[in-house]
């Protein structure tokens, strides 16, 4: 994927409102729970974030993780990111589908609302690119929406590959579509179960977490 692909524009274009999503009343309790198990997960952890976007949860696990390195492939959301000046992390403007591997060493990976917008069929390969940047038996976190009828964009349609997509409208007032998909807690469990060890699925209202350990078997380095 490149700058110019329909997702990462539409991101860049959002930058300066992107935080208004995390203001919605009905989510907060939701959020609160979500930071307590990012900043549990991150502890003491070398961590790779993708696509940290504006830095959200990046602020969540800087205090307490030794050192962060968190990716974006979008310059406009990393300037909003860097003006949080957060301690120990490290910016990087990459795409997370480039095959070069990121530098450095790392205990735990970590991406908060990007699952949604992997293409189902890119899931697998997506999974073992992640694996193969981390340390044998790292500990990973993935985070997203559940799909909540009155609270999420509605689903405009649904192709043939089971991808869901959305409309959305900017303040700017363009529209764009974009690919969010809502994996079922059974779906997330088939694909990550023999690639994960002490896998957990959690589900709150509006949102998903997993975390696991990278498995033998799950395309990550030789143990
Ligand atoms: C839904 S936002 C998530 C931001 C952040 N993780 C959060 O939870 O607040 C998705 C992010 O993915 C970034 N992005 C889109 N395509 C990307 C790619 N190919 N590589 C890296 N980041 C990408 C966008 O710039 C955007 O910041």
């Amino acid at each position: 994927m490149t700058a110019d692909h329909p997702l990462a524009q539409y991101y860049a274009r959002r930058a300066g409102e992107y935080e208004r999503i995390y203001t919605k009343p009905e989510r907060q309790d939701d959020l609160r729970q979500l930071e307590d198990w990012v900043a549990d997960f991150g502890r003491d952890q070398r961590v790779l974030e993708l696509a940290c976007g504006t830095g959200w949860w990046t602020a969540v696990l800087a205090p307490v993780a030794k050192a962060v390195t968190a990716v974006d492939l979008n310059p406009e959301v990393l300037e909003v990111a860097r003006a949080k000046s957060l301690p120990g992390v490290e910016w990087c403007c990459r795409d997370v589908y480039a095959s070069e591997p990121i530098p450095g060493s790392f205990t735990a990976g970590m991406a908060g609302f990007w699952w949604s917008h992997v293409p189902r069929r890119k899931l697998p390969g997506f999974l073992v690119m992640v694996h193969r940047q981390l340390e044998p038996g790292a500990r990973v976190l993935f985070l997203d929406n559940r799909y909540v009828s009155g609270s999420s964009t509605p689903i405009s349609r649904t192709d043939s590959d089971g991808n869901t997509y959305q409309t959305r409208t900017l303040a700017d007032g363009t529209e764009h579509e974009v690919l969010k998909n809502f994996p079922t807690a059974q779906e997330l469990t088939a694909l990550l179960s023999p690639l994960a060890d002490q896998l957990r699925v959690r589900e709150l209202t509006h949102y998903w977490c997993v975390d696991y350990r990278v498995g033998q078997r799950a395309g990550g380095q030789p143990s």
